[in-house]
């Protein structure tokens, strides 16, 4: 049976080009500073958006809590969107690790109302109240389904942050796939926040690892808490040096998947008792509604996976769909073929 993994593009497999490169690696204990691979791949990353400096993670999620725990103390407050990676699927790291306490506020598809963004920062300097010191940023943003952020709210969080003195933190896993869908060069985007996560091992196909950029002296902390948390990663070169093809190789096919999720969501959108607006699809997830009465979200990804259809069921009535690099063509006729097979009967 044909099987067509559109539960998210983490399960993208390493190209051979991939293994040959790490099968090669020149390696070292980069604990000890001497792995060269691991290097080479955190100066192509620094540049690539345009920091002093870079890191090699082995998660987004260890990148994020790395960030929050270098920019802020314990006690502050962190503002978060409330639909964000980093507040509610990274198990709590803002607590556990850190101690801040998250302040979520709405959006319309990532973008802070800028107003309510203004009263949080605002905060009357008192002793009963906790100070915010960080803002964070995901783009393309997962749960608003692959939302772009305009590089103007990226401008105008800048200026609050500044006017406060405080920093600002992207959560850039898939800031390639916001850049391909622009146009606007991942850099241009980082320019405007003090550090920048980012993801190797998603639409970039690398099989690990994230990187986390920013100011030098940044980076160098970043350092001592990746330690810390245990991430500290010995002859690390043989998966960075998938990492560095996945930087220099795999960022300009990602406006293929974009238009394959665009494909897939215009198909969905004519389906009986699917709710979604494939305008709203911009990058390579998709998001849409199960409105039937015959059946819910996680009884259709159960249907779907009878047919080698895979997909995620997010409630009782959400389903995501991520293109990558491998799902093809074949793969959206698959899944399209199959959801008139369950749904049009
Ligand atoms: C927006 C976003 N941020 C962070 C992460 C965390 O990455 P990881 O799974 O490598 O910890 C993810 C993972 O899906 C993500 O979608």
């Amino acid at each position: 049976m044909q099987i067509s993994d559109f539960r998210s593009d983490t399960v993208t497999k390493p190209t051979d080009e991939m293994r040959e490169a790490m099968r090669n690696a020149k390696v070292g204990d980069d604990v000890l500073g001497d792995d060269p691979t691991v290097k080479k791949l955190e100066e192509i990353a620094a540049k690539k958006v345009g920091k002093e400096a870079a890191i090699y993670v082995p998660s987004g999620t260890m990148g994020n809590a790395i960030a929050v725990k270098v920019w802020t103390n314990e006690g502050e407050e962190v503002i978060v969107e409330e639909k964000s990676h980093i507040y509610n699927f990274e198990s709590g790291h803002l607590a556990f690790i850190s101690r801040v306490i998250p302040r979520p506020l709405p959006s319309d598809r990532g973008v802070y109302d800028l107003e309510r963004l203004k009263a949080a920062v605002n905060k009357r300097k008192d002793y009963h109240v906790p100070q915010p010191t960080l803002i964070t940023l995901e783009n393309t943003h997962n749960f608003w389904g692959g939302a772009v952020i305009p590089l103007e709210h990226f401008k105008e969080i800048r200026e609050i942050a500044d006017r406060k003195g405080i920093r600002v933190h992207l959560d850039g896993a898939r800031i390639f796939n916001a850049s391909i869908a622009t146009g606007i060069p991942a850099y241009e985007y980082a320019s405007y926040v003090d550090s920048i996560m980012f993801c190797l091992s998603k639409g970039l196909g690398a099989p690990v690892g994230s990187m986390l950029a920013g100011p030098a002296d940044f980076i160098e902390k970043a350092r001592h808490v990746r330690k810390m948390l245990g991430g500290g990663m010995r002859q690390v070169g043989v998966i960075a040096a998938a990492g560095i093809i996945a930087l220099q190789k795999m960022v300009d096919r990602l406006s293929e998947d974009h238009r394959r999720a665009k494909t897939l969501a215009y198909a969905l959108s004519e389906m009986p008792g699917i709710e979604i607006d494939p305008e709203n699809i911009e990058t390579n997830i998709i998001f849409f509604k199960v409105k039937r009465e015959d059946l819910t979200a996680p009884e259709l990804v159960e249907k779907l996976k009878e047919h080698g259809v895979l997909a995620l069921s997010m409630s009782d009535e959400d389903i995501r769909m991520v293109t990558h690099k491998d799902v093809d063509d074949g793969d959206i006729r698959h899944a399209i073929e199959t959801f008139k097979k369950i749904l049009l009967r």
